[in-house]
Parts: C-alpha cells; structure tokens; sequence
C-alpha cells in the first residue's frame, strides 16, 4: 500500500501536471458537511437520485475542477462508522486522480474529536482501495498517491495508517492461498512482525507441541505433512499494569480432516485461520494504541487435513490444561487446537482473555455474515468488548452459554466431546461452552467470526474476500481496558 494519508488545514492549489479531486460530505437531504466547500447543485443531486445516504456520491466537474460530493447520511446519526465509510468512497471515486481532499466535517457528533474522525476516514481511504493482486498478472493498481484530510489531525492520520496496515496484513493473510501460508510460513511472519515491532516472540515446533502436551494442537495436525506451530507474541512495555490475551483460530485449511467436507464447503477453508491473522495484526500496533497493557497474543496454528496419520473419530486428546476431548468429528477441530492456546493464556496469568475463531457454521446461519457472535463467561467483561466492538464498527451480539447445555458436550468416555446435540441444534453456544472448560475462572469472551471473517462483495470499506474482521475489536478492547 503506497498511498500516503496527509492533513492540511487548507484544500490543496490546483496543480497543472497532477490529476486531483475534492470530497465534500454530504448529510441526508442536502446539507453539506463544511460550510467552505463548494455548494451543491440540487437540481443535479436530485436528477441524479443522490440524497447524502451513506455509501452514495456524485461527482461534478463541470467547473473544471473535480469535486465529489460523498454521503453521510443522517446528521443526528452520524457515526464513526460513517465517516470509515465516507473515507472509502472518497478513494473508489476518485481512482483516477493522483491527489485527493477530503474535508473534515465542520460540526462532529458529541464524543467525536478531530482526532477520532481524521482517523476513521484515514482508515476508510485506505482499506477502501486494498486489493489482493499478488497472483494476479496485471495489477491495475490505483493511481492515488495521497489522501489529504483537510482540517485532520496529523497524529490521527499516522495511527489510523498504522491500523488500516495492519488490517490489510490480516487482509493479505486470509487471502493467501493455504499452499502459500503453512503453519512454518505464519510463523516466519510472525517472527517478522515481532522483530519490527519489538515484541518478544516463542514458537513452539511440532516436538515441542507433542512434549508440552498441546494435546489438541498435536491432534488436529496429525493428518497433515505440514507441521504445526503455536506462536505466542508478547507487547510488555514498562511499567505496565494490566493484561490481556488474544487467542487466534489459525487453521490454514479446514478440509474437515477424516469427516471430510463437502466439495463446497472447502472452497474457503483457507480462510479458516482469520483469527489467528486477527491476532497477528492487533499485536503489529497494539504499541500504537496503549503504553500501559501488557497484551500477549497466542496463535494455534495447523492444517486440518485427513491424512494417514490423522486423529480418528473417536480418539481422544489430552489438552494442556489436563482436560480430554473426545474427537466424534474431525472438522470440529477449532475448538481443538483453542483448547491449548486457552490454557496458555491462562498459564500466562492475565487479566482477560478474548479468543477469535472462524468457529461453527452455527453461528454464520444464525446470524449472517456481517455479525459476530459473542460468547462470555463474565458479563461485565462481555459488555466491555461489545462497547469496544461498536466503537470499531464492527457488529457482534450476545449468545448465551447456558450451563443447561454443558450436559450436549458430555462424553462416554472422557471429559467432553468436541459435537454438541444432535443435528447441531445451538452449535455455536457447544463450541463456545467446550472453550469454556480452558479459561478457568478468567474473564473472557469468545467471538465466533465465521460469517464476518470474509465478505462476499465490496461494500463500503470492506472489500470482497479476508475483511480483517475483528483488528479494531481488539484494539478498542486494549484501549477500553487502559482508560478504565
Ligand atoms: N471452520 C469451520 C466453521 C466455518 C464454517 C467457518 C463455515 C466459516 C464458514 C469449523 O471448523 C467447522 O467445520 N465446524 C463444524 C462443527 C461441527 C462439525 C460440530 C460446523 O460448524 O459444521
Ligand atoms: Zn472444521
Ligand atoms: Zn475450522
């Protein structure tokens, strides 16, 4: 990503050799964001059907000069969300100028600084041009060069870039082809990531993951040639009070292992390790956003594939924390493989744990894939993850984890099974109440991202393929937790 994001307190001058556009928000009805800007021609708008909703523009360059006129929507409504969206659209209309303005709105809802909407829009531009081209032979980049938010905040800028770079590495992660991105080359990133960002970093090998008794992780692998790492990412700066985990899903493809897919249930199971790229990323800024948290990231990290040495059904592992896990079915494995890094973080000692899957189908059926589910064993803290959730603009809502159900996960044999009740009824709550046996008496809180971790089209500044889905999550989580 080579676009730069800049602010000014003025639009830029004209420039004869260098193509550039202004965008000017505009709220439902008409109202321009900036009293300054040029004013719009309703007679046009209307002609045009364009009424200030969110994601709508018009452009005009009958004056000679570029101006995009970019919807808001309600003013009363507006939302940090809306200017992420605002930030995007600016970008998508303008991929034929070197240069774009984007004006800061004069007036900003209460509890919205300067800061906070100069980095909104920066990270709307930027994640609203990603593109994943690297296998393409033409790359038909955007001719942006630069984004200029007049009236922004320049610090803003620079944490919004830093954020919306670190999405599109997640981005970049989830869209890699499960062949490119083994457990041996997540590791290698991570390894990268840490040393540019001054993270300590462990990496626990296959030998390793077999004599520290990572009984789930080891398991899961066993069908496949690639072997598996667990990655574990520490930020501690100095003097710091509090701390966090964050816990990744990383299975670089879910065939299903032995109770194999169908044919089209695997067309995008290489995006099956989203929250573990979630955690990658979170961790390359969380420096960014709080000096006084430590946040220790863990990533389970495997294939799930039904090789001769795969777990059968009917197997049963031990995770690190001692508990047995009955396998019935192999493609339940996320829960598998979290079973370890759960017990990590909780060895680890912190004071939240919060665990990011690409869990159930469960979960993408009862709620879409735009929302994530959120599952918690202690409601405050569940509460604190949902305000940092809405903060970042991306939906979750509450599922329960009713002790009434713990009964679906009773094994014959060992201390659970990794299937719920029959016919999957409430799959996503007997994925979340099996993580629960790992977290002992730590707050926590599960979010099962199978629907959001990917997107089926372009919308805003979500673009189709690996979203990134839940960076911003976590980070507002950190940032919650240091102001409290
Ligand atoms: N990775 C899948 C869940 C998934 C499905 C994510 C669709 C994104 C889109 C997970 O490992 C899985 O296969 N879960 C099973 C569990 C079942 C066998 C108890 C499922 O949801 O069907
Ligand atoms: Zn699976
Ligand atoms: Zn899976």
């Amino acid at each position: 990503m080579s676009i730069e994001v800049k602010v000014s307190d003025a639009p830029s001058a004209e420039s004869e050799d260098r193509a550039q556009s202004t965008v000017i928000g505009i709220y439902s009805g008409g109202l321009p964001a900036t009293a300054s800007a040029p004013s719009l021609d309703e007679a046009r708008a209307k002609r045009r059907n364009f009424e200030g909703k969110t994601n709508q523009s018009l452009v005009d360059d009958s004056s000679g000069s570029m101006v995009i006129y970019g919807g808001l929507g309600d003013k009363a409504e507006l939302t940090l969300d809306d200017l992420r969206r605002f930030g995007a659209l600016a970008v998508r209309s303008s991929s034929r100028q070197a240069s774009v303005d984007v004006l800061l709105p004069d007036e900003l809802p209460a509890g919205v600084s300067v800061a906070d909407a100069t980095r909104a829009i920066t990270e709307g531009a930027l994640l609203g041009c990603y593109k994943f081209t690297e296998y393409k032979s033409k790359k038909d980049p955007s001719k942006i060069e630069t984004v200029v938010v007049v009236g922004g905040d320049a610090e803003a800028a620079r944490i919004g870039t830093r954020v919306a770079k670190a999405i599109c590495l997640a981005r970049d992660l989830v869209n890699h082809p499960a062949s490119a991105l083994t457990p041996i080359r997540m590791a290698e990133i991570a390894t990268e990531v840490a040393s540019e960002n001054g993270l300590d970093i462990k990496i626990w090998d296959e030998n390793e993951i077999a004599d520290e008794g990572f009984g789930g992780l080891q398991g899961v692998s066993l069908g496949s040639d690639q072997p598996p790492r667990m990655i574990k990412l520490t930020y501690n700066p100095e003097g710091a009070t509090k701390s966090l985990a964050f816990v990744g899903k990383g299975i670089t493809f879910d065939s299903g292992g032995l109770s194999l897919k169908p044919a089209d249930g695997m067309v995008t199971m290489k995006t099956d390790m989203s929250g573990a790229a979630a955690v990658l990323a979170a961790m390359s800024v969380v420096k960014e956003v709080v000096t006084d948290i430590k946040v220790v990231g863990f990533m389970a990290v495997t294939e799930n594939l039904p090789g001769p040495r795969a777990t059968k059904p009917g197997d049963v592992l031990t995770a690190r924390n001692g508990k047995t896990m009955e396998v019935l079915n192999t493609d339940a494995e996320g829960r598998l493989v979290l079973s370890d890094a759960l017990s990590l973080a909780v060895e680890e000692d912190v004071d939240a744990i919060v665990d990011i899957a690409t869990l159930t189908g469960a979960c993408l059926v009862a709620l879409g894939a735009e929302i994530a589910g959120l599952m918690t064993n202690n409601d405050q803290f569940g509460d604190e993850v949902a305000a940092a959730a809405d903060r970042a603009g991306e939906p979750v809502w509450k599922l329960p984890l009713p002790k009434r159900y713990r009964k679906h996960i009773d094994s014959e044999i060992a201390d659970m099974k990794n299937i719920g009740a029959p016919r999957g009824l409430a799959g996503a709550l007997s994925a979340g109440l099996f993580l629960q046996e790992f977290v002992g008496d730590k707050p926590w809180v599960h979010l099962d991202i199978a629907g959001p971790a990917r997107a089926e089209g372009d919308d805003g500044y979500i673009v189709k393929g690996g979203t990134g889905f839940s960076v911003r999550t976590l980070l507002e989580t950190a940032v919650g937790r240091s102001q409290q």
